[in-house]
């Protein structure tokens, strides 16, 4: 059989690519390697850590929060933490199957194995993938394009020497799967990972201390989303030791010592714990591929390199997703699996990289899409901001959410929306409504000459609009 195209990773990057692929008409191979499809996000990434930080939510809430609302429980919500852990389960289970009934539907052909690209004749037609099975046995697959949709791996920490055992030193897939709560954890990383797992563990009764190289939480989010973000975990309980550098990391009969110092330099720390989360980021997965014999470049960072259609050094082989350069998303993946496919369907193929949502499933969230002020200051972008706070909105204050706010930035000429902001309760679903807006290069006037229902969370999104290009009218 010769494919159209062979697809090597099944994340959202690649099986939402062999969906579009098979939808357009093109015959198609997946080889996944785990024995579930979904890869990270839907085995051990995003879709497990929802399904924690849900009912972990629920508990905190009703361990502190419905007194307030006028809802006395008649003892101390108990903690089933085997029964959350099943919920995750049966989450996970749902989601993967879910992607396997799918790739039958639309008669796309799965590999379980290995994939390692074949060194192709340099006029070849065709380029071949061994697919190796977990009891060594072989298979080739013959196509007439490659995709890479490998993923990521959980990065090393430079000049560190430990390794995971996911008992007492965990990655994001052992703090996914603790057995019971620990009294002291320790998380290395104020990143994306490190607020979202280190919540759900402070939640469910852990003190968590976070250390972080930085000298601010979420590095890569607006300023004072990140400053307001840290204050409302801080308030919640959790630690952070900013601007500090982890030097070690040792495994003890009981427990883990993490030593840090200074970022800027000076006497360093150690601090005892249960368990310790290294969450410091994750590197591109091509481990065993064969590319470099195959001919296909990878950048200093170990990411392939593509041109702007995705292709990479090789004609006929692509990647999409955590594997080459950009924001390691699931969603950024998504976007470019549907992309190619509709390249080699001999479409327009297109993503917009300025457009692409962020989302911190904390409590509240916090979610950005387009640019923030310091990039705005950076790139010398003359712009204007709107900002509204939930403590104004009135369905905000009915639900006992006011905490965080709306920022918009738009530009100080056009009034074209370049940034939005937001930290609160459901942010991550709010952030679209600015995304829908930049993705028609909407204004700031735009968006609030729109009508919103009244009374919703989404009413500070307008007002922050109207604070961007006149005033806001509960303010
Ligand atoms: P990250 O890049 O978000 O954060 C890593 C943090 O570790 C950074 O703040 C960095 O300064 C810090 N760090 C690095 N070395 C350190 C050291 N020696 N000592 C102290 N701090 C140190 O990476 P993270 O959280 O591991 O997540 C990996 C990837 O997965 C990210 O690209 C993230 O976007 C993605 N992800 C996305 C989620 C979402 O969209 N909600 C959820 C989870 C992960």
């Amino acid at each position: 059989m010769m494919y159209d195209v062979i697809i090597i990773g099944s994340g959202p990057g690649g099986y939402v690519c062999a969906i579009k692929a098979a939808q357009l008409g093109l015959k198609t191979a997946l080889i996944e390697k785990r024995n579930t499809f979904g890869g990270t996000c839907l085995n051990i990434g995003c879709i497990p850590s929802k399904a924690l930080l849900h009912s972990s939510q629920i508990y905190a809430e009703a361990s502190h929060g419905f007194d307030a609302l006028g809802v006395k429980l008649a003892g101390k919500p108990q903690l089933d933490l085997p029964a959350m852990m099943q919920h995750k389960q049966n989450v996970i289970d749902a989601n993967t199957n879910g992607v396997a009934f799918l790739l039958k539907k639309n008669k796309i052909d799965s590999f379980i194995g290995t994939g390692k690209i074949l060194p192709a004749a340099a006029a070849a037609a065709a380029h071949k993938v061994e697919v190796t099975k977990a009891d060594g046995s072989a298979q080739i697959v013959e196509g007439r394009n490659i995709i890479i949709a490998t993923g990521s791996e959980v990065a090393a920490v430079p000049g560190v020497e430990f390794s995971f055992d996911e008992e007492k030193i965990l990655s994001s897939t052992g703090a996914l799967s603790l057995k019971k709560v620990p009294a002291k954890m320790l998380v290395v990383g104020a990143g994306v990972i490190g607020s979202e797992l280190g919540a759900v563990w402070s939640r469910l009764g852990a003190q968590v201390t976070i250390i972080e190289y930085l000298d601010k939480v979420l590095g890569n989010m607006d300023g004072e989303i990140s400053r307001q973000f840290q204050k409302a975990q801080e308030k919640q309980g959790v630690i952070y030791k900013l601007g500090a550098k982890v030097t070690k990391i040792v495994r003890q009969d009981k427990g883990v010592a993490v030593s840090f110092e200074p970022a800027k330099g000076g006497a360093g720390e150690t601090l005892a714990a249960d368990v310790v989360l290294v969450a410091t980021g994750r590197v591109p997965y091509t481990a065993g591929l064969g590319l470099e014999a195959a001919g296909v470049k990878q950048d200093a960072r170990g990411r392939v390199e593509v041109d702007a259609g995705w292709q990479s050094t090789v004609p006929g082989i692509y990647a999409i997703g955590d594997v080459i350069a950009g924001p390691m998303l699931a969603h950024k993946a998504e976007d470019e699996g549907i992309a190619v496919a509709e390249i080699l369907a001999g479409q327009k193929g297109h993503v917009n990289y300025n457009v692409i949502p962020a989302v911190v499933y904390a409590e509240p969230e916090a979610a950005s899409v387009g640019q923030t002020e310091e990039e705005l200051k950076a790139a010398s972008i003359a712009y204007k901001t709107g900002k509204f706070p939930f403590s104004a909105n009135g369905r905000a204050r009915a639900m006992l959410k006011s905490e965080g706010f709306v920022k918009i930035l738009a530009c100080a000429r056009t009034d074209k929306v370049l940034g939005g902001h937001i930290l609160g309760f459901g942010a991550g679903e709010m952030i679209h409504e600015i995304a829908v807006l930049m993705e028609f290069g909407g204004a700031s006037e735009d968006l609030a000459r729109t009508c919103f229902a009244h009374p919703t969370m989404s009413e500070a999104v307008r007002e922050a609009a109207l604070a961007t290009f006149a005033n806001p009218i509960h303010m």
